[in-house]
């Protein structure tokens, strides 16, 4: 069985990126002067919400010019990140179960939600999205309108900071690519403390209902994973359990410290629509590769384990292939022995596992070290005797079919 957490993106989500610009030009026309000036301010907007995040504009979402950059360029890149996530992600839900999205900007995690689980489409669901940029949330809801006008989800928008009033018990509590504005320096809100974790998991755990989680999702970037790497320790600290990425408990090995490297995903960008590729390469923004960091956390409960305990030979892949000397192959992986270095002596032509697969190894009795990272060294494919899972091809390879994606959580059984 194949445990994939990013799988490729479903033929849904890539319909509705396809779909999108006319849902956008129903829900925020850009007139001519403004659609040229596009490329330069979603430009822009790119560098404030990544190297020059002093520069950043408290309202930056309310000011119209900037949130049309965000309608056309970010929101539909966190679709397609959110999206592959929520495909891969154990996310159940039951009728009447309520989401909280804070930092909700254009609905954009609903959004992904309903474009990638069409078999959510009939379940009634609540929807509490909150930002402090109440624009942001009204052209929301009008894509939102435009995107799933039949939908069954109750969509209730609140335009206030995050950690205002008292809010619903929520199933699932969604923070993405928001951490760091809620706990910038000077522009927190309702955090003051100098560790701002502090009293966070605290606030979280008193807004969820029995069995509720916490659904962090940051960029890929080492100052981001940094942060949730901070998060994840203190939430072990406090009972929390990791149901997501993390395959153990134990200190993280990929902090983003020092020359660490620092835990993230990052996936081609199969499936993105050629009008978003042709506004990423307008704006000097080109990619072929989306990345994320994230979590999915739950308060521990008196009976359970308070973290994962871990399977000695499973590794959770968290790189792309790179050579190693002597043609042989490399990918990293986290397991609870700390980081590995997967080797394929004798790669074959096929693509191999993917980051966010999961590979159950066979552990040679004294594993060696790579000299350059201090990995632990596991041999890939797993020797007759142990399987392999996760090791087909990807899709798009030219080996037989994968079987079918297990959708992956530890939220079970651990
Ligand atoms: C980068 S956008 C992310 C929007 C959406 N979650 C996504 O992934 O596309 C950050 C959002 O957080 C909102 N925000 C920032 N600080 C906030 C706060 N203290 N309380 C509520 N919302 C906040 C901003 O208005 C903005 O809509």
């Amino acid at each position: 069985m194949t445990a994939r957490l990013l799988p490729p993106a479903p033929a849904s989500l890539t319909r509705g990126l396809a779909d999108l610009p006319a849902a956008l030009d129903r829900a925020q026309p850009l007139r001519q002067k403004h659609r040229a000036q596009l490329p330069s301010q979603v430009a822009q907007l790119s560098e404030w919400l990544t190297t020059d995040r002093d520069e950043l504009p408290r309202d930056y979402l309310s000011r119209p010019a900037v949130l049309s950059a965000y309608l056309h360029y970010f929101l539909p890149w966190n679709l397609y990140r959110q999206g592959r996530l929520a495909a891969g992600l154990d996310l159940q839900f039951k009728a009447g179960q309520r989401i909280v999205d804070v930092g909700a900007g254009p609905l954009t995690f609903a959004l992904a939600l309903w474009l990638t689980r069409p078999d959510l489409r009939e379940l009634p669901l609540e929807i509490l999205a909150i930002d402090r940029s109440a624009a942001a949330l009204q052209a929301g809801r009008r894509v939102w309108d435009a995107v799933a006008p039949d939908a069954p989800w109750r969509v209730e928008l609140l335009a206030q900071p995050a950690g205002g009033r008292a809010l619903p018990e929520a199933d699932l509590m969604v923070l993405a690519n928001v951490l760091n504005e809620v706990h910038r320096p000077g522009g927190n809100d309702s955090e003051s403390e100098d560790d701002p974790t502090d009293r966070l998991l605290e606030r979280w755990a008193g807004s969820l209902a029995p069995g509720g989680r916490v659904l962090v999702i940051e960029p890929g970037t080492r100052p981001a994973a940094r942060a949730l790497v901070m998060l994840r320790a203190h939430a072990l600290e406090c009972g929390w359990r990791l149901l997501a990425p993390c395959p153990h408990g134990e200190r993280c090995p990929q902090p983003g410290t020092g020359r660490h490297p620092w835990c993230h995903f990052a996936f081609d960008a199969a499936g993105s629509p050629a009008w978003l590729e042709d506004l990423s390469r307008r704006a000097g923004l080109t990619k072929d590769r989306a990345s994320l960091s994230f979590l999915l956390l739950q308060p521990g409960v008196a009976a359970g384990p308070a973290a994962p305990a871990g399977r000695e030979d499973e590794v959770l892949v968290v790189s792309g292939a790179f050579p190693l000397p002597e043609q042989a192959r490399g990918r990293y992986g986290c397991a609870a022995r700390g980081l590995v270095l997967l080797e394929e002596k004798s790669p074959s032509a096929n693509v191999g596992p993917q980051p966010g697969d999961s590979v159950t190894v066979a552990w040679p009795d004294t594993p060696r070290r790579d000299g350059r990272s201090g990995a632990l060294i596991a041999p890939l494919p797993v020797p007759a005797g142990g399987a392999a899972r996760g090791s087909g091809p990807a899709p798009g390879g030219n080996g037989p079919r994968r079987p079918a994606p297990r959708k992956l959580s530890r939220g079970s059984g651990r």
